[in-house]
């Protein structure tokens, strides 16, 4: 309150005639110090509360509100310790924000089984807030934790659904502001499975008294259902083969890629003991009810692809016994012309 402050009064007086005009300046002239601490507030804490805390957490928000869609994912030229996995999928977020997010390096675990072990690391590329957007992702992956990689193929073909996280730190540039704020880019997926690949068929099936030059008595058809979102290169495949409890022989699927939304048609060999069959197709049910149709079990033996076991696919096919039935009766009667009634062939 110098001296000073007087001219500046007077001179604003002059200027101005609106008493309300009026007032405010002197107000504010009188005041101007409590302007100065507010716009000091303002500057030290209200600007850097924003920066520092408010637009990340929006930022923050608005990726955790974005929804990740999966729309495929393939896995290629599979080796023993890399392959390559594309993956398609979709980011839906509500919009609004313009902002891009730096590429980043993503984990991928089962989200259901603790505690969370990454199979998968993932390279994403930049994306931007954009409502909807397509991140394609092809890349050549390391098996780092085959364990991992397996258990996630065993949950895979096992259950109806599972559930995979993608989780990955990286960096958000929110338009506007020269400053880039750590996110954490976190999203669940739920993706169907393959079920015990419940539903595969076998048909268009030959049987040979003697053995063809593979040393095969039976082949067919397979066609294997592709419930999944997930394709796979598994190469060469060798299940054992069990009847009724017992071990009966070896069945093969050769060059075997499992896609996704196809109908997977393949042809398969198989080397099968004759008697426990022939004496099966003479017991009840299977004479009388199933009209020989056997339920015969296989379960993964080994997974070969150009030369290399694929231990990840093949602890995952040994695990389980998927039951598939087959027309036996009436493989039989079409290739050799037989039939077994009720209580075996007459000796
Ligand atoms: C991403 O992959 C999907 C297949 O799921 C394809 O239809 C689409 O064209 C691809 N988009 C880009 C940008 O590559
Ligand atoms: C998936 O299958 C595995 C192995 O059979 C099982 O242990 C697990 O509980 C299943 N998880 C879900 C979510 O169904
Ligand atoms: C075998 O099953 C497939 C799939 O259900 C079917 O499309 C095909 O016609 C069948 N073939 C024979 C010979 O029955
Ligand atoms: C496999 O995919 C084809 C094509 O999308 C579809 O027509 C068929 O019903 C599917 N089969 C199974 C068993 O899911
Ligand atoms: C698969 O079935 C065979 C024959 O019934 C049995 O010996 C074996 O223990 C089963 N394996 C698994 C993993 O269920
Ligand atoms: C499958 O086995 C056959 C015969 O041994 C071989 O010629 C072929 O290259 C193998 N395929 C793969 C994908 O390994």
């Amino acid at each position: 309150m110098g001296e000073n402050d007087k001219p500046v009064i007077s001179q604003a007086e002059n200027v101005s005639e609106k008493p309300r005009k009026r007032g405010c300046v002197g107000h504010c002239v009188k005041f101007w110090w409590a302007y100065l601490i507010l716009l000091i507030v303002v500057i030290v804490v209200v600007v850097p509360v924003l920066i520092l805390v408010a637009v990340p957490k929006i930022a923050q928000s608005k990726l955790d509100h974005a929804e990740l869609i999966l729309e495929g994912i393939s896995v290629s030229n599979t080796q023993s310790n890399v392959m390559t996995m594309s993956i398609n999928s979709v980011i839906k977020s509500s919009g609004g924000v313009s902002a891009n997010i730096e590429p980043f390096e993503g984990v991928m675990y089962l989200e259901d089984r603790l505690p969370h072990t990454p199979f998968a690391k993932i390279n994403f590329p930049a994306t931007t807030a954009a409502k909807l957007q397509t991140v394609n992702v092809t890349q050549e992956l390391e098996i780092h934790d085959i364990d991992a990689l397996t258990t996630f193929n065993q949950w895979l073909l096992a259950n109806e659904t599972l559930r995979v996280t993608v989780e990955g730190e990286t960096r958000i540039r929110v338009k506007g502001i020269a400053r880039n704020y750590p996110v954490t880019f976190k999203k669940t997926i739920e993706m169907p499975g393959l079920n015990h690949l419940d539903g595969t068929i076998v048909n268009n099936t030959d049987i040979f008294l003697s053995p063809d030059e593979n040393g095969n008595n039976f082949v067919g058809d397979t066609y294997i259902p592709n419930r999944s979102l997930v394709s796979f290169e598994l190469g060469n495949v060798t299940f054992f083969n069990y009847l009724l409890g017992d071990e009966v022989g070896e069945v093969f699927i050769d060059n075997l890629v499992v896609v996704a939304g196809a109908p997977n048609k393949n042809r398969m060999r198989a080397t099968i003991q004759n008697d426990p069959v022939l004496h099966a197709l003479g017991e009840k049910p299977y004479c009388d009810e199933t009209n020989g149709v056997l339920p015969f079990q296989i379960r993964g033996k080994s997974v070969k692809n150009h030369g290399e076991e694929l231990e990840y696919f093949t602890n995952a096919l040994n695990k389980y016994n998927q039951t598939i039935p087959i027309d036996i009766g009436g493989t039989l009667k079409k290739s050799v012309g037989i039939t077994i009634p009720c209580g075996g062939l007459p000796h």
